[in-house]
């Protein structure tokens, strides 16, 4: 089972105005489509700005055990020989996918449909993540599966050999198990139809279309209706992968609440169906703007530009909008805690089975610092104290959860005590700069045990 290393505990001190130009690292869900539907073209697909991070780095490596070339050419050029779909070979290793659901979930579906076995592990945060949301619906292709009590990873799975087309209704609001299925769906005769109550991003889709997969989408009383027809050959593609606007999330939030900052964070992706923080921020009444509004390889992109704002309230936060910011919730729970009044987040249940459960390491941190947090099983309210009062001066858990630490020490930059995390190591899944790139705005983030 892979693991983080040592624990590093990291500071985030109070700080003077954060300035400058922030300029996040590649899109992750992007980047790991790009190395699987890569993967399974047939010749080479190049990829600039794939995210370095931990994560996909691991699926890299997995697609090169099913028999994939993968390059790195530096300085985010990447290329992709692919074995084209159903060309996968039976891996001679286990498949150990890190800390990443995403690349788990993805590549268990793109391999379910051809005859190998392949045995999945990860770290001790994914190994205690259910799979059964994806490993159900690959099972009524014809794929078996043999893992721990609960659906738990190291888990084995044997690809169907002739896969029946499915149709399949997603019980969760799941980018994965919707991806996963659709991969699935390429090594299959026929149609595979996908439908979701709730969008959920859509990459998989805009990127199967882009490889050249027949893929229709309807938008029906029962939600997103997704076909696709088995067995293409896909085509190699030049991909620009958009940055992230999950790790734009932390220096256009560090900007809100530290007084005096402007920082602009350079062409973000703002897919609608990951925009959702930037939509809650202005309605909480966040100096941000959108320059430079532009489309960029299909997806919408722009420069967003935060500065510090003074008169942030706290705002009830639209269930339907969840799936379009299910990663942000850490940080904006953060940003809510200087706000004024209350911020009610409903109908995150999904938070739950995260990195971590999100709603309990969030609660625990920020009631630690002087923040009053109530929750249930699918919701949560951060009552907030309004910029400057925010205590802070603990330490708290990171619990294998990159998102957890870098929430934190955004919050550790605004509360009148520094904030400490036991464990910084889990950053490098997503966002390997965050440091280096937080101390050019201004950040005071250290490691006290160095
Ligand atoms: C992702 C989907 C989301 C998200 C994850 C990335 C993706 O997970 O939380 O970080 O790239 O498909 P779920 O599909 O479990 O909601």
């Amino acid at each position: 089972m892979s693991g983080h290393g040592t624990p590093i505990p990291m500071m985030s001190r109070p700080c003077g105005p954060l300035s400058g130009e922030a300029h996040v690292p590649g899109d992750k869900s992007i980047s790991h489509r790009s190395l699987i539907l890569g993967a399974m073209a047939v010749g080479e697909t190049r990829i600039t700005g794939l995210l370095e991070g931990q994560d996909v780095m691991d699926t890299a490596k997995a697609m090169q055990a099913f028999g994939a070339e993968v390059t790195d050419h530096g300085g985010g050029e990447w290329s992709v020989h692919g074995v084209g779909v159903g060309g996968f070979a039976e891996p001679e290793q286990v498949i150990d996918c890190g800390n990443s659901g995403t690349g788990v979930r993805l590549i268990m579906g793109a391999a379910a449909t051809t005859p190998i076995t392949v045995t999945y592990t990860g770290d001790a945060s994914l190994n205690s993540r259910p799979m059964g949301r994806v490993t159900d619906p690959l099972a009524l292709f014809g794929a078996q599966t043999q893992g721990r009590e609960g659906g738990r990873l190291p888990m084995t799975i044997k690809g169907a050999a002739d896969p029946i087309p499915v149709t399949y209704t997603s019980p969760v609001p799941s980018a994965q198990v919707k991806s996963a299925v659709l991969l699935a769906g390429l090594n299959t005769p026929g149609q595979t139809v996908v439908i979701e109550a709730e969008a959920t991003r859509d990459h998989t889709e805009r990127m199967l279309q882009g490889f050249g997969a027949e893929l229709t989408v309807e938008t029906t009383d029962e939600g997103r209706v997704i076909t696709l027809t088995g067995q293409p050959e896909l085509q190699p593609q030049n991909i620009i992968v958009p940055r992230d606007p999950s790790s734009a999330a932390f220096p256009v939030c560090a900007a809100l609440i530290v007084p005096g900052s402007d920082v602009l964070v350079p062409n973000i992706g703002l897919n609608p169906t990951r925009a959702g923080l930037f939509t809650t921020l202005r309605e909480m009444g966040a100096d941000l703007t959108y320059e430079n509004m532009r489309e960029e390889g299909g997806e919408p992109v722009a420069d967003l530009r935060a500065r510090y704002s003074p008169d942030l309230r706290g705002i009830a936060v639209p269930p339907e909008r969840a799936a379009s910011m299910i990663d942000e919730y850490p940080v904006l729970s953060v940003v809510a805690a200087f706000a004024q009044g209350v911020t009610d987040m409903q109908g995150v249940k999904e938070l739950r089975v995260k990195e971590s459960d999100r709603i309990d390491a969030m609660a625990k941190g920020l009631s630690a610092a002087g923040v009053t947090v109530d929750e249930g099983p699918d919701w949560w309210r951060v009552t907030g104290l309004g910029h400057g009062n925010v205590p802070g001066g603990v330490t708290v858990a990171s619990v294998l959860d990159h998102r957890i630490a870098m929430a934190f020490m955004v919050m550790g930059m605004a509360t009148q005590k520094p904030m400490t995390v036991d464990d910084g190591n889990p950053i490098a899944t997503s966002f390997p700069i965050f440091e280096p790139l937080m101390a050019g705005l201004g950040a005071g983030i250290t490691r006290p045990n160095a």
